[in-house]
């Protein structure tokens, strides 16, 4: 093997998607993802079901990703694998798999931390412009939101988090509500482009970098019994504007962070990631911080954006040239720290 061409194969099981993917040094070969369709009649994750899910996905999804790479799994020089966080089952299903296929072919295996990966996604050479250490990183997904100061791929300190529901959940429960299937983010994201934001919600009062969700999605609630009280059709009625009201409140929550982590810490360069950034309202409401306040906003392509193995396996390469190694006695760890 070359010295300087490094192939890492990279697993990401650590909620309900099963992902594989191949990066031959920075670039991305495959990206397979399977999608546990089986969640969606349920409204929301049912751990057993996906840890089951991730057991009969993931040899396939393996199979398919080198395929795809074209490259034979002799020719691999390391094997990634999400640690933490995530649900226990769905994780010891991608650790236990990526140990033995290591252990196998006598290659290095790399843990990897998720939230380090949806951050340093933006490193996978793809066209887009690539961030510059340290930069702020904010994390917006179904189970996190967070801001982060990144001072190199491997030391990362948490600036601000949510006290309670990450705002990918306050977008679910909230499409729960309206009765939109699971996960029910895109569908607001989608309906609220044709609104108004008219309704009128209010910021929940936390620590100036914190976020918390769980009042928002009370009031939300409240708002809409109250209305159906009066009207039984006010959801039917007015789904396009609710939409947009909740859109605009929690783009108002995150753009006013954003700006606030940038005047504490100085970076003018902030970097998103996480399954909620591919939302076309906060995308938009970012990308204009460059003209008001010249903040710099990076945001990944949208494959990048949902959980995928290519981001763990970029955190693969970065630490492959590190040596940061794990041994075979690693654990999978649901609630791993930044
Ligand atoms: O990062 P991710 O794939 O999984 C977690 O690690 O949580 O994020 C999934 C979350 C879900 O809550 C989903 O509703 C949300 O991302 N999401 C969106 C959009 N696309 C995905 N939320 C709002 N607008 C979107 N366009
Ligand atoms: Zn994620």
């Amino acid at each position: 093997m070359e010295r300087d061409t490094v192939y890492i194969l990279a697993i990401e099981s650590s909620c309900d998607d099963t992902s594989v993917a191949i990066l031959k040094n920075k670039e991305v070969l495959s990206n397979v993802v399977a999608t546990q369709k089986i969640h969606e009649k349920y409204g929301g994750v049912v751990p057993e079901l996906a840890s089951r899910a991730h057991q009969s996905n993931i040899v396939p999804t393996v199979e398919v990703a080198l395929k795809e790479a074209g490259i034979t799994k002799e020719q691999l020089s390391a094997i990634a694998f999400t640690q933490g966080p995530g649900l226990m089952g769905s994780l010891l299903v991608g650790c236990s798999f990526a140990k033995s296929m290591a252990f196998a072919l006598d290659i290095p295996l790399i843990a990897v931390h998720h939230m380090h990966a949806h951050l340093l996604a933006h490193f996978i050479e793809d066209g887009t412009p690539v961030p510059n250490f340290p930069f702020i990183g904010l994390t917006i997904s179904g189970g996190h939101t967070q801001l982060v100061q990144v001072n190199s791929p491997s030391d990362m300190k948490i600036l601000g988090e949510t006290t309670d529901d990450a705002v990918g959940e306050a977008y679910d429960k909230t499409a729960k509500l309206l009765g939109f299937p699971y996960p029910g983010g895109p569908y607001i994201d989608r309906y609220a482009q044709k609104g108004t934001p008219k309704f009128p919600f209010t910021k929940p009062k936390v620590g100036e970098l914190d976020f918390s969700f769980s009042g928002l999605k009370t009031q939300i609630l409240y708002f809409i019994q109250n209305n159906q009280q009066k009207n039984p059709q006010f959801i039917e009625e007015n789904l396009e504007d609710i939409c947009a009201s909740v859109q605009q409140i929690i783009i108002d929550i995150i753009v006013e962070k954003v700006i606030r982590a940038c005047e504490l810490t100085g970076i003018q360069q902030v970097a998103i990631g996480g399954g909620v950034s591919a939302n076309q309202g906060i995308r938009e409401a970012l990308s204009a911080l460059k003209q008001t306040h010249g903040i710099e906003v990076l945001i990944p392509k949208k494959e990048w954006t949902t959980d995928n193995a290519a981001m763990i396996g970029i955190v693969g390469y970065f630490k492959y040239l590190e040596n940061e190694f794990a041994t075979l006695d690693t654990i999978a760890q649901p609630r791993l720290k930044v």
